[in-house]
């Protein structure tokens, strides 16, 4: 990111998880409950392993805000890791109990984690010293990071949401959800599908895969109402923002591909169906029939919702576990079962949305400027006139 900066700190099952975000600019007055909002939902979902019932993330504001507002500088969180209690002989950072540590040992790498990557890079004989912090336990201090981004969107007329497109067949073939769709998503059922017809469904292939030891994938899409036309830029490569939340999204664990717009149906078929055309209302507003660039030309946001869909992978854990090798006898030996999801697609949803917030809250900095939120406004305004006059003067 260009204006923005995240960084996190934590394991799993350590003390807790830290976040510090720098670049917001000061006079962001702080929304706690979509801050607490954003936690809770982050945490649902049918199919999620029993941590979820352990856990309920609160986040402390340590730095960065006072009387309710932003300073300008780096916002400091902390979520405390409710779990640590259980395990403090194993993950206290200064003194563990080393027998305790040999029974919780992971020693049989798990195909689709980084243990055996990460084993090998750090050269650690515990595979726990890598999954402690591969886990997506740290998604959790992006979601409260992304929470301030979200909140400064808001400032700009931009809210965003996420629903479960499909859930491993289910719903594969669904088009390309709207912004009224995603309004639909009922943030309380099981999966926050975007087709609610289809969750029953959807809970019974849940069930099924659960009672066979095995796990599910999915996508999940999200989408950006009202994004400032003209973030990103096609002048660098490394500017363009289909390109930066491509990156950001990829990073949320478990996703391994990204969609914009409709991609995917567009790469299908001839150039004629897959473009949308240019029209010009009598309100001087620019419009488009269709939205299958999902928001972005030239890597530039062009007014209309920004669509972008994860597929996200099958959940690594399996119960029933999958060939691997015990690394103190080197024989093979099937990979560890450490407590887990069937799946975790609706909180991909969430962790997915911080991403966005982050990515088009670092693009609206770096066009519109400013340190403080009054600046920041005004330059928006300001811009919202030129837009408007364009191409007349
Ligand atoms: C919200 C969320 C929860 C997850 N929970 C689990 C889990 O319980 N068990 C598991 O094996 N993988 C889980 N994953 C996926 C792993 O974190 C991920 O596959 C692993 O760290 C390897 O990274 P990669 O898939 O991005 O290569 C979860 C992912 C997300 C987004």
């Amino acid at each position: 990111m260009r204006r923005l900066q995240l960084l996190t700190g934590g394991e799993s099952h350590g003390p807790g998880l830290t976040s510090l975000l720098s670049g917001i600019p000061a006079g962001l007055r702080v929304d706690l409950d979509l801050l607490r909002r954003d936690m809770r939902r982050r945490m649902h979902g049918y199919g999620r392993g029993g941590r979820m019932k352990i856990e309920v993330d609160e986040v402390e504001i340590r730095g960065g805000v006072r009387g309710g507002e932003t300073l300008g500088s780096p916002i400091a969180l902390w979520i405390e890791n409710r779990d640590f209690d259980n395990w403090r002989a194993v993950m206290d950072p200064l003194e563990i109990d080393q027998k305790k540590a040999e029974l919780r040992r992971l020693k049989s790498p798990r195909p689709g984690h980084a243990d055996l990557a990460g084993g090998v890079k750090y050269l650690r004989r515990d595979l726990r010293d890598v999954l402690e912090r591969a886990s997506a336990r740290e998604s959790a201090a992006r979601v409260a990071a992304g929470s301030f981004a979200r909140m400064l969107l808001a400032e700009l007329g931009t809210e965003i949401r996420s629903g479960v497109r499909s859930l491993g067949p289910i719903g594969a073939d669904s088009p390309t959800p709207t912004w009224e769709e995603m309004l639909g998503v009922d943030e309380e059922s099981p999966l926050r599908a975007i087709d609610r017809t289809r969750e029953a469904e959807m809970v019974a292939l849940i069930d099924q895969a659960a009672d066979d030891g095995d796990t599910l994938g999915g996508a999940v899409t999200v989408i950006a109402h009202n994004v400032p036309f003209g973030l990103g830029s096609y002048t660098q490569w490394d500017e363009k923002l289909d390109g930066r939340l491509a990156r950001a999204v990829m990073s949320v664990p478990a996703v391994k591909a990204i969609e914009i717009g409709a991609a995917l149906t567009a790469s299908r078929g001839p150039g004629s169906a897959a473009h949308d055309a240019i029209e010009r209302g009598d309100d001087g507003q620019w419009r488009r029939p269709t939205n299958h660039a999902g928001g972005l030309e030239g890597g530039v946001t062009n007014g209309q919702d920004v669509v972008i869909t994860a597929y996200k992978k099958p959940i690594s854990t399996l119960r029933r576990g999958l060939p691997s090798v015990d690394l103190d006898t080197l024989e093979p030996h099937r990979s560890q079962y450490e407590r887990s999801d069937v799946t975790a697609l609706p909180a991909a949803g969430v962790i997915a949305e911080a991403m966005v917030a982050l990515v088009l809250a670092d693009a609206a900095l770096e066009k519109l400027g400013g340190d403080s939120m009054t600046e920041l406004e005004a330059h928006h305004q300001a811009t919202l006139a030129q837009q408007r006059a364009w191409p007349r003067r």
